[in-house]
């Protein structure tokens, strides 16, 4: 059963200030933020928080994550490593969409070092407001999971 209103937020060091913001901006559109941090400004590894994130999106206790660090590669690559995610790196809002309406995407990552405050909002509204299509691109994205093994 996946929580529906859950979503979690996590980034590294680079990008505490933006997380912040967007579970803010979120939490104003009726979603429920889970924010994992970290709050600490020391540098930190991404890895572990796109990890972090990711299992709770994989687990079902969170409907999609979104993840941050500098120029959100780094932790869109790591979350997807883990088994069940599907996460695009984003600094555009058709991309956000698409990642939505034909990949199926549970996480949505940004890069600090890329956009702005009010794209990311923006990145963040298509992505949330997108509906996957399923048809065609469900085959598909079942042969991505099928590359999970
Ligand atoms: C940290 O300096 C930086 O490497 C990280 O935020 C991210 O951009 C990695 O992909």
């Amino acid at each position: 059963m996946i929580a529906s209103n859950r979503i979690v937020l996590s980034s590294d060091h680079a990008a505490i200030q933006l997380r912040q913001a967007i579970a803010t901006h979120i939490a104003e559109r009726g979603w429920v933020a889970v924010d994992i941090g970290p709050t600490a400004p020391e540098s930190t590894h991404y890895p572990k928080h796109g990890e972090a994130a990711a299992r709770l999106v994989a687990s079902g206790d969170c409907r999609f994550g979104i993840i941050l660090c500098g120029t959100g590669q780094g932790i869109m690559m790591a979350a997807n490593k883990v088994k069940g995610i599907r996460c695009g790196v984003c600094a555009d809002t058709f991309s956000a969409r698409m990642i939505r309406e034909h990949n199926d995407a549970n996480m949505l990552s940004i890069g600090v070092r890329v956009v702005g405050e009010g794209l990311a909002f923006d990145i963040v509204d298509a992505f949330l407001t997108a509906r996957f299509e399923g048809g065609r691109h469900a085959t598909r994205v079942e042969m991505i999971e099928a590359l999970e093994g």
